[in-house]
């Protein structure tokens, strides 16, 4: 029996309401100069109000899946990769794999922000090359629109929502070639969302259990005392993680690389969660490889977390930039703080067409 795995299929999907610096300009004070100086975006595309983690998820998943040329009863495992899940429970997999078809599917979250898709198919590997499964769907899917304070522009102007996915499966050739996951955790506040979670619930404030209670932020958090307003949106220490992303990205590819008895001059592509150009162009400097060889899409999608390295996947791969033969590597840092990188043969998978809509691809 085969016991190599390999990416058979991508996918993606980014719901069709685009927020522009133009339209950022309008809510915060900002400038579209700022933000591409600073960050390399452009717009986001935003999910509907109606439209949650799961529905973006779908249309991403049937794509890969078309791509790879499977149906729901050859998928044996879904694993959804998201810091925005549908709810706290169950997991947002389980609705995915429910709406595709394969209920009785095994079917769990990755939860550890940004790194999630990392994480996720380094997890999806060992389990093929491990012999618990033949195909797996790896899921990154975002709404992060619906946890942003549209108020605070350190924040507002970075994160975007979409969808990426990739089946994996069984194959004679092993593509996957080396990773490196990690996690420094000391430190929540950093890059958190303080309220939802058993440290704060949200029935506190609901049942007005917090009148004149100040609940306490996370060690570091500098904002400030944490009002009831600010519990449901992302507070980030910016500049702490921009220090952190940069030292740690290019480290995260080095030893990725090592384990696969690779150097960074054997690498064809860097597929990069798409963070903030700065980061990503840094990134690429300390491995000393040309920013031709970086995968990039960020003007158009701002950050989506734990979609934003399929998203980038699915883009060069419909644009022909992926080849046959390529090494190619995913890094991605995040929420945690965490860090991943992996490191794929590319065998030539295609990327499928996504259906229109959320509501379309459920009644496919
Ligand atoms: N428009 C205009 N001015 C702004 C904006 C804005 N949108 N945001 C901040 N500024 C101002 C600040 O107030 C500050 O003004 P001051 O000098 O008068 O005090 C000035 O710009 C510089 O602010 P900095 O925070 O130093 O700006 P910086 O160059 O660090 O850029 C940024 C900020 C883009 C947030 C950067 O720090 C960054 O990208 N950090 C990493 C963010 C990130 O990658 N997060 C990952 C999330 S991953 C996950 O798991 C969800």
């Amino acid at each position: 029996m085969a016991s190599g795995v390999t990416i058979s299929g991508v996918g993606a999907y980014a719901p069709p309401g685009i927020l522009a610096n133009e339209d950022l300009e309008k809510l915060v004070d900002t400038s579209d100069e700022w933000i591409v100086q600073r960050t390399g975006m452009r717009r986001r595309h935003i999910a509907g109000p109606d439209e949650a983690t799961s529905d973006i998820a779908l249309p991403a998943a049937l794509a890969a899946m078309e791509a790879a040329g499977c149906e729901a009863k050859d998928v044996q495992c879904v694993i959804v990769a998201t810091a925005t899940p549908d709810y706290l429970f169950p997991a947002t997999a389980c609705i995915v794999a429910a709406r595709l078809g394969i209920p009785g599917a095994a079917a769990f979250d990755v939860s550890i922000g940004c790194s999630g898709f990392v994480y996720a198919v380094t997890t999806a590997a060992a389990l093929i090359r491990s012999g618990v499964y033949s195909r797996i769907l790896v899921i990154g899917a975002e709404t992060l629109s619906k946890l942003v304070d549209y108020t605070d522009r350190a924040t507002c102007v970075l994160f975007g929502d979409g969808a990426g996915a990739v089946v994996l499966e069984r194959s004679d050739e092993d593509c996957f070639l080396g990773s490196e996951l990690g996690a420094e955790g000391s430190d929540p506040s950093v890059l958190y969302l303080p309220g939802g979670g058993s440290r704060l619930p949200f029935n506190r404030a609901a049942n007005g259990h917090m009148n004149g209670h100040v609940p306490s932020p996370a060690p570091s958090d500098t904002n400030g005392a944490l009002s009831e307003e600010r519990l449901g949106y992302i507070q980030m220490q910016g500049q702490a993680v921009f220090k952190f992303a940069v030292q740690q990205m290019a480290g995260s590819v080095q030893a990725a690389l090592a384990k696969a008895g690779l150097k960074p001059s054997d690498v064809d592509f860097v597929v990069p969660h798409q963070a903030n150009k700065r980061i990503v162009d840094a990134t690429m400097k300390m491995l000393q490889l040309p920013l031709e060889k970086c995968i990039s899409n960020i003007d158009e999608y701002g950050n989506t977390s734990a979609a934003s390295i399929p998203l980038a996947l699915a883009d060069a791969v419909r644009a022909g930039q992926v080849k046959k033969g390529n090494v190619v590597v995913f890094v991605a840092f995040g929420a945690g703080l965490s860090w991943g990188a992996v490191v794929w043969r590319w065998l030539g998978a295609p990327v499928g067409t996504p259906a229109g809509s959320a509501s379309q691809a459920a009644q496919a």
